[in-house]
């Protein structure tokens, strides 16, 4: 079907942030919304793929009977999702902003107010992506980066360190790139470190570019 030239393709997507409980009222968290990961999920489907949409807390909505929506709230809860879900997708692509670490041991009552400082100790979380990059048969996997200095280094260096087949750089130092906007501006690098840039679009315009490279890498 011309319409529909992804029809009999899986992917899994990861967007929005994690939350990491403090007590039962507080965690820590971070400002994305999961709009690049929906726009992402959203064109993939519109091409006829089957998208398992895995999505931390984000007040987002969007449907599509091609989009399996799978809401989690911690770090933990979506590594448990995506390793249950993971096995046979042709793509995966990893936009979400997860949290690398969490309270050691969350308090089971609201903590009181008392003292004028408070320590916390925290915990490093799984790395989601780099466990996917460690499997055998594993889907062409996109990462994302978030960078706000050196960028196009730092991101080289999780790349290889995470063994994605391309990372999308965003960094915080661009005007209407990253959290939050309608809009990214994103930088494209693979494997062996070759880079291409792209101005800013909206995100339903960069989730294009992202799944016709992935189209064009895979075909
Ligand atoms: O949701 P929006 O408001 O639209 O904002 C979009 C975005 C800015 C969140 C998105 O474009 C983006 O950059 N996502 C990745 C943000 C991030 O946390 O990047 P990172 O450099 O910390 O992580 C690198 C990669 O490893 C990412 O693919 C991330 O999903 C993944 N990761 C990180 C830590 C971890 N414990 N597990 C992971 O899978």
């Amino acid at each position: 079907l011309k319409e529909q030239p992804l029809r009999c393709k899986t992917c899994l997507i990861t967007a929005g942030p994690t939350h990491e409980a403090i007590d039962p009222v507080r965690y820590i968290g971070n400002h994305s919304t999961g709009k690049m990961g929906m726009a992402i999920a959203m064109d993939l489907a519109n091409r006829g793929a089957e998208v398992t949409l895995i999505i931390g807390p984000t007040s987002l909505t969007g449907e599509h009977d091609l989009i399996q929506r799978i809401d989690v709230t911690s770090a933990q809860e979506m590594y448990d999702a995506v390793h249950k879900h993971i096995s046979g997708k042709d793509y995966a692509v990893f936009s979400a902003a997860v949290a690398d670490y969490k309270p050691a041991i969350p308090a089971g009552q609201k903590i009181k107010k008392s003292s004028d400082t408070l320590t916390l100790e925290l915990v490093k979380n799984p790395d989601i992506l780099a466990s996917v990059g460690v499997m055998e048969n594993r889907p062409f996997l996109v990462g994302f980066a978030l960078e706000t200095e050196n960028e196009i280094e730092h991101a080289f260096a999780k790349a290889k360190k995470k063994n994605t087949d391309l990372l999308i750089l965003n960094s915080m130092n661009d005007e209407g790139a990253g959290f939050g906007t309608d809009t990214n501006k994103i930088t494209m690098i693979d494997k062996n470190g070759n880079s291409e840039k792209f101005p800013v679009k909206s995100k339903q315009l960069v989730a294009k570019d992202i799944v016709d490279e992935i189209v064009k890498r895979t075909s």
